[in-house]
């Protein structure tokens, strides 16, 4: 997305039924669905991922450890079944027939919401898109988006090719699941950059699916078909960074030295990598914004305006000494 919406949206007069909804939820008043957390508590569906790495736990845990019952709500979380989108339309339409008071959504697929969000809506219950976004981006169906700005990550990433390789380089990208809204914002922000300069050869792309063993065997191939002649991999996230290391290394070469490898997410598992010289660029993508998302809901549920883009700012590390000093402190 190459031009960020910031737009203030103003809660509906719908939303300010929501807060009637809401209100009603939490007094246990049930007028509504039985969404109500009783006990006065913010009923929260969490339409969520489930099990995909390392950076999808820190985010999911952090959220579930930000909407405790101490804070006022009754959070309700409902990951995905393998990653499939039906199994997530289905949890969002249980979550609109309860009548919850707001729904959480993390999209294992960019597109197919329409309907539901306008479901949502109909019910006058608000949505907060965490981390994913949609496409098409109609930010009239959802009440606000928390994530850090993937087409600026991206283009950090480029922006240290460039500096890494003044005279240019052969690169090879390792793509999330074609269809998620992260994926085509990261190509975006690196093809933005890197289709500037000529001197800059793609050697081609392909998903290996966030995932450390299917992105050594892609890349393993790539080198042996390229003659190992490949001096950068953009790797769209950390496990998929760390597979390309792997098959580096089993190629006999050096990664760091032979093949610079960049990856985005910024998990302990690389910035250790990144410490040791595997990985040569990790561009933070932070998953711990639970607090954020609680903010946002409150102001949603209070009528307040909310932009329909909350950019979570996101740090990058360049060298074993940046890695080994954010070690210590790491939270995920
Ligand atoms: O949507 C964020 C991406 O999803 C992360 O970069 C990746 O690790 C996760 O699986």
């Amino acid at each position: 997305m190459g031009i960020r919406k910031r737009v203030t949206q103003a809660i509906s007069i719908a939303a300010g039924g929501v807060l009637a909804l809401g209100l009603a939820g939490c007094s246990g008043d049930d007028s509504g669905g039985d969404g109500g957390g009783g006990d006065g508590l913010v009923t929260v569906g969490f339409v969520a991922v489930g099990p995909e790495g390392a950076w999808r736990e820190a985010n999911e845990t952090n959220i579930r450890e930000t909407f405790t019952e101490e804070a006022g709500f009754d959070l309700r979380y409902a990951p995905a079944r393998n990653l499939d989108q039906t199994s997530q339309i289905d949890a969002f339409t249980s979550f609109v027939d309860e009548g919850v008071d707001v729904i959480l959504l993390s999209a294992t697929e960019g597109s197919g919401w329409e309907d539901s969000l306008r479901r949502a809506q109909e019910a006058e219950i608000p949505v907060i898109l965490i981390d994913r976004g949609i496409e098409p981006d109609d930010d009239s169906l959802y009440v606000t988006r928390i994530a850090p700005d993937n087409y600026e990550v991206s283009q950090g990433v480029a922006e240290w090719a460039l500096s890494a390789f003044p005279d240019g380089a052969n690169y090879f990208v390792l793509e999330g699941p074609p269809g998620v809204s992260v994926v085509n914002e990261r190509n975006e922000g690196w093809n933005d950059v890197i289709g500037e300069h000529p001197e800059f050869v793609s050697l081609g792309a392909q998903t290996a699916n966030w995932s450390t063993e299917e992105a050594r065997s892609v890349f393993e191939t790539v080198l042996r078909s390229n003659n190992n002649d490949v001096q950068i991999v953009f790797a769209q996230n950390d496990e998929m960074g760390l597979g390309a290391a792997q098959a580096v290394e089993e190629a006999g070469l050096t990664p760091g030295v032979d093949v610079q490898i960049a990856t985005i997410d910024g998990t302990r598992g690389a910035l250790e990598a990144l410490a040791d010289g595997r990985l040569s660029f990790v561009a933070e993508y932070n998953p711990l914004f639970g607090e954020t998302a609680l903010e946002m809901v409150n102001q949603a549920l209070e009528g307040e305006e909310v932009d329909s883009y909350v950019i979570v700012p996101s740090g990058t590390f360049d060298s074993p000494e940046a890695a080994t000093a954010a070690l210590p402190d790491r939270k995920y």
